[in-house]
């Protein structure tokens, strides 16, 4: 292969996506290839994709298109489509013009493979798991868990901070979710492995890590006669030197292990005070329709539990509005939830039926898009005012941040000089920090006294 090919990589999803791409691109880069920011002058474009509504797929289709109008005069570019829609649609991608490869979230180790047969043979080429929901082969198991640690997941964009996944798949089956369709069964990483790639990436100067999984808290590994959890995860990895912040996403509301996971968050400062924890509806009939295996008090109870144990913890969470069946009532249910919950932040979707889970097979999406969307707003309206309450408590505080570098988007306050540009950062309790400073300082720890805020950003002074 011509060693010094242009790769473009976009990302769609979640958290699990970014890191498969980082590794993607970490891997690809040491088989001879420059990374470019521009699809014009690519020679590989690898397009990772996310399945968890009907939205996130269209996106891709349309971009799709985009590169096939782009491949008339560039009839050479490779397109390979990656991650959760790859492993869904399968063939079915593979038939689409623009596209020349398909590969599967367990198969990106053959990735560097796969483009160089596509180049060579200039022909389709497949690679995804045959049967999903079997457990994972150890050959598959072998060459994934191989290829995490060998290659780098520091973030592309945020200098000094990392994902680890702890654990792939689900097994879960909440009624709306397509993920235990397409990353399959649950498996814990064996926590050796974990920490000694969280000790090579705080050599390589990381400072940040966020451990990842579907269920992150239900982490479980047995070994040597004892039951790694997630709480013994964090605390072996707080005393690596040069790790100063521990995240972790995203946690299911359950007991088991919870007042441990909390008691270590409270014990190290390392541990960041920051709890995603979706609910999802506050109606128990949406609830046990969705397959979540708690009531509306019992998840409350735990957010009362994490508070009491974790003073200042910020929590998050996640909401899907218009499931079947939702009446106005199961609404106002998770109005009262959301009320109640006090979260810093929500991420609230509207229900989009996935093909061949549960949900979409046993009901009819009776919620119409007019009242999905009255809803979605709704909760928004409710939770921004929580939000805002909450982030004008910070006024006046000095905060410690990651700062990330330069900020992309023209905030309140401009840049005062060009030595002292907007920069943006992150607390460890998630909120986003606005202020001017030197870009030197990106990856770096900054204090910032906040003057002002708004609902989900702060914004403040370098002390
Ligand atoms: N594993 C995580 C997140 C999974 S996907 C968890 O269990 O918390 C991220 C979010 O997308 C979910 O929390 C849910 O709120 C939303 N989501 C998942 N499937 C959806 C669907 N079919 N329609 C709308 N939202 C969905
Ligand atoms: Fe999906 Fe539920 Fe698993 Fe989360 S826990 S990934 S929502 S099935
Ligand atoms: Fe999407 Fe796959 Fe993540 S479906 S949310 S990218 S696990």
């Amino acid at each position: 292969m011509n060693l010094s090919k242009k790769l473009y990589i976009l990302s769609f999803g979640c958290q699990m996506n970014k890191l498969d791409s980082a590794l993607v691109s970490s891997a690809l880069i040491q088989a001879g290839f420059i990374l470019t920011e521009s699809v014009k002058d690519a020679d590989v474009v690898l397009i990772n994709t996310c399945s968890v509504r009907e939205h996130a797929e269209q996106r891709v289709i349309s971009h799709l298109g985009h590169l096939k109008h782009i491949k008339k005069s560039r009839p050479d570019m490779i397109v390979g489509v990656i991650g959760c829609m790859a492993q869904r649609l399968g063939d079915k991608l593979l038939e689409h013009e623009a596209v020349n490869i398909v590969c599967g979230p367990a198969q990106i180790p053959q990735l560097a493979e796969l483009i160089t047969k596509a180049v060579n043979e200039k022909k389709k080429e497949l690679a995804v798991t045959e049967n999903i929901r079997r457990s994972a082969k150890e050959n598959e198991h072998g060459a994934l868990e191989d290829f995490e640690s060998a290659y780098s997941s520091e973030d592309e964009i945020i200098p000094s901070q990392a994902y680890v996944r702890i654990m792939r798949g689900c097994n879960n089956f909440c009624t709306y979710c397509i993920v235990p369709y397409v990353r399959g069964p649950e498996v814990s990483r064996p926590p050796d492995t974990i920490l000694e790639q969280i000790r090579k990436l705080a050599d390589s100067g990381v400072k940040q890590v966020t451990l990842l999984g579907q269920t992150v808290n239900s982490y479980k590994y047995y070994k040597d006669e004892r039951t790694w959890s997630l709480a013994d995860l964090l605390i072996a990895a707080s005393q690596i030197s040069g790790i100063e912040w521990l995240k972790f996403v995203t946690s299911y509301p359950s007991e088991e292990f919870f007042d441990d996971i909390m008691h270590a968050m409270a014990s190290s400062p390392k541990i960041c005070k920051y709890l995603h924890m979706p609910a999802q509806s506050g109606s128990d009939k949406i609830l046990k329709a969705m397959n979540r295996n708690y009531t509306a008090s019992m998840y409350l109870e735990l957010l009362d539990r994490a508070r009491s144990i974790v003073t200042g913890i910020a929590i998050a969470g996640d909401f899907i509005v218009g499931f079947p069946d939702e009446t106005e009532e199961d609404f106002q249910a998770t109005v009262d939830l959301v009320q109640k919950a006090k979260y810093r932040n929500a991420f609230i979707f509207k229900y989009s039926p996935r093909p061949g889970t549960t949900a979409e097979k046993r009901w009819l999406d009776t919620v119409p898009d007019d009242i999905k969307q009255k809803r979605n707003a709704a909760l928004l309206d409710v939770q921004e005012k929580i939000s805002d309450k909450l982030s004008m408590e910070f006024i006046g505080n000095v905060e410690k941040v990651l700062v990330e570098g330069l900020s992309k988007k023209p905030h309140l306050n401009s840049k005062d000089s060009d030595n002292n540009p907007q920069l943006v950062g992150c607390t460890g309790t998630d909120y986003i920090v606005v202020f001017n400073g030197p870009v030197s300082l990106a990856g770096q720890f900054a204090n910032v006294k906040i003057t002002r805020t708004s609902p989900l950003t702060l914004f403040g002074e370098l002390v």
